[in-house]
């Protein structure tokens, strides 16, 4: 875990109240993974007292980008970072996504902002997996592509891609990759990935979540940031045994 005092490089409003920060960190650069977070704090001052949690979305060199968009008091700071400002940044932290167990085709399914990790995930399976990518959002203009290509699109008011959820799409699309062993990686609200955790169990496909809660700490001391086991046998923190699971091991 390391804290470090990161230069803004860029921090480009990449759609309505979306936001793309790159920072130099070269420590976090070094050691982050995908599915792994930084905790920011966004102001030099106390207020707000606590940093806010954001996934790694993409490492080049010593720049590392995240995505975010402004829902309250502290990413409204954040959207007001400018070239050359210093941020605190605590991380990486978490445990990031299994890329070693066996599979040959990662399945990325992410809603909205979801599609955060996506980026840096892709780069770990190059010319390793083959990938497909299944993301969706509200409407088009909440659409962010990044900078993937080849990608299957859903939106629920059908104004890019299929109308509909993101799972909807997925499975009108499964079948096509039935010669292939496959794992899910998912990203995105609780309720779509509750959705994926059902799908995925009925499909027996072996499946990822990315969880999120509100975090203090983002290490596992303040214990604020449970997830219940599936056995019932007790909660694990989503900071320090997650952000990723298996999905059939939580609760949501
Ligand atoms: C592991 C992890 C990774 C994350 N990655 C990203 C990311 O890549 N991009 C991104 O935009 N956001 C991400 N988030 C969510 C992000 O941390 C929050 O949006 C941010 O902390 C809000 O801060 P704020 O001060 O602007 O809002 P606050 O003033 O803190 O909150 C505004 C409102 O949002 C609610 N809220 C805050 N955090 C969450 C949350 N995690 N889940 C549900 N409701 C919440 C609050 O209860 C409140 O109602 C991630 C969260 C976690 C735990
Ligand atoms: S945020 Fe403190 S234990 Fe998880």
């Amino acid at each position: 875990m390391i804290i470090e005092n990161s230069k803004v490089i860029s921090n480009i409003e990449i759609a309505n109240n979306i936001f793309l920060l790159t920072v130099r960190s070269p420590q976090i650069a070094s050691h982050g993974k995908a599915g792994q977070f930084c905790n920011i704090k966004v102001s030099n001052s106390n207020y707000p007292l606590l940093r806010r949690p954001f996934s790694i979305c993409d490492i080049n060199n010593d720049e590392v980008s995240f995505l975010f968009n402004i829902v309250g008091e502290g990413t409204k700071i954040l959207s007001g970072k400018k070239e050359n400002d210093v941020i605190n940044i605590l991380g990486p932290l978490g445990n990031g996504f299994l890329l070693n167990d066996d599979f040959d085709l990662a399945v990325f399914v992410a809603g909205g902002l979801g599609i955060a990790p996506f980026p840096l995930l892709q780069k770990e399976l190059k010319n390793k997996k083959q990938i497909e990518r299944f993301f969706g959002a509200r409407t088009a203009a909440e659409i962010i592509t990044l900078d993937f290509e080849e990608s299957h699109w859903a939106t629920d008011d059908g104004s890019l891609g299929r109308r509909g959820t993101v799972l909807d799409l997925l499975d009108s699309e499964i079948n096509n990759f039935t010669n292939y062993k496959l794992k899910i990686f998912g990203c995105g609200p609780t309720p779509m990935l509750k959705a994926l955790q059902k799908y995925s169990e009925e499909k027996k496909i072996k499946c990822e979540i990315s969880v999120e809660s509100a975090m203090a700490c983002g290490f596992g001391i303040c214990q604020g940031c449970p997830v219940e086991k599936n056995d019932k046998s007790g909660f694990y923190l989503i900071c320090k045994d997650g952000p990723v699971f298996n999905s059939s091991d939580v609760i949501l």
